[in-house]
């Protein structure tokens, strides 16, 4: 097994390991160990690696398969299991502004499939001079601050969910290949560590069954006003060179949109699949 060092990030979330070269697909063991710290932290950031789509592929394949990504536009031509998101290459909004797919807003990845990717990886190719950072926040800690009454609410609540809303270039072939809704519970238990996590993408949300879409969508921005406290926020300022895991099952993340998309940011992003969301009531945690 590699060695590496392994140091926390924040109180909310979040570990930085140094000492750990992708370049070579690590082994089963250091596969596994990247897999727990990845349940238990929620994000990690792996420094100064550099990396081909391919070499992503085949160094992060030790911990699943690769999920298609949906918008085919933004795929590694030679390597299609991996995005790259350039904003210099990204559509433009009405006020012609370079918009970065509905990334800015509060989500988990790709949720709408029947098997969401457990894992987004992301690679820092070239980073803007001054903004772009992206933020995590901790939705296992979010659900145990629930107050009861509504922590018991969300726990039989089930969303159903699609592509983005009001996404610009879209191509058709895309749309009725991954258009087809899917429904998961609103609070999904951790396959690893057995904790329960609210989990949700409001862009993809269509409605939560049993309740309007106009109802859903003021009940989503009311859970999220509920939930978002800097205390569950990790920041991260990225690095030339850091790859990035985030556990899409207890975690959501959005991208600042407060730089020149124009100068170009580039990330390669890898989906790794997970298993169907499902929820559990825990039997042995107990929160005040
Ligand atoms: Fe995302």
């Amino acid at each position: 097994m590699i060695d590496f060092q392994v140091t926390r990030l924040s109180d909310a979330l979040g570990a930085e390991i140094v000492g750990l070269d992708l370049g070579a697909a690590p082994d089963s063991a250091t596969a596994a160990r990247i897999d727990a710290l990845l349940a238990r932290h929620l994000v990690l950031v792996i420094r100064e690696q550099s990396l081909t789509p391919a070499q992503m592929l085949s160094a992060l394949s030790v911990l699943g398969p690769p999920v298609r990504q949906h918008y085919s536009q933004y795929l590694a031509p030679e390597c299609p299991d991996v995005g790259i998101l350039d904003s210099a290459r990204a559509e433009r909004g009405p006020d012609g502004r370079r918009v970065q797919l509905g990334a800015s807003c509060w989500h988990s990845d790709h949720i709408n499939r029947e098997l969401p990717p457990k894992c987004t990886a992301l690679h820092a190719v070239k980073l803007p001079g001054r903004g772009g950072d992206t933020s995590f926040a901790n939705m296992r800690t979010a659900y145990k601050n629930l107050p009861e009454a509504l922590r018991a609410q969300v726990e039989t609540m089930h969303s159903v969910n699609g592509l983005d809303r009001n996404l610009i270039g879209v191509r058709k072939t895309d749309s009725e290949r991954f258009g087809a809704p899917s429904v998961h519970p609103l609070v999904r238990t951790h396959p690893v560590t057995g904790e329960p996590a609210l989990y949700f993408h409001p862009g993809k949300l269509d409605h939560f069954e049993g309740m309007s879409a106009e109802r859903s969508a003021v009940f989503m921005n009311e859970l999220l006003e509920t939930i978002l406290e800097p205390a569950i926020v990790y920041r991260h300022c990225w690095r030339p060179g850091d790859l990035l895991l985030c556990d899409n099952r207890a975690c959501i993340h959005r991208a600042h949109d407060d730089y020149d998309h124009d100068e170009g940011r580039v990330m390669y992003r890898l989906l790794i699949q997970g298993d169907r969301p499902f929820y559990r009531p825990p039997t042995r945690l107990a929160y005040g």
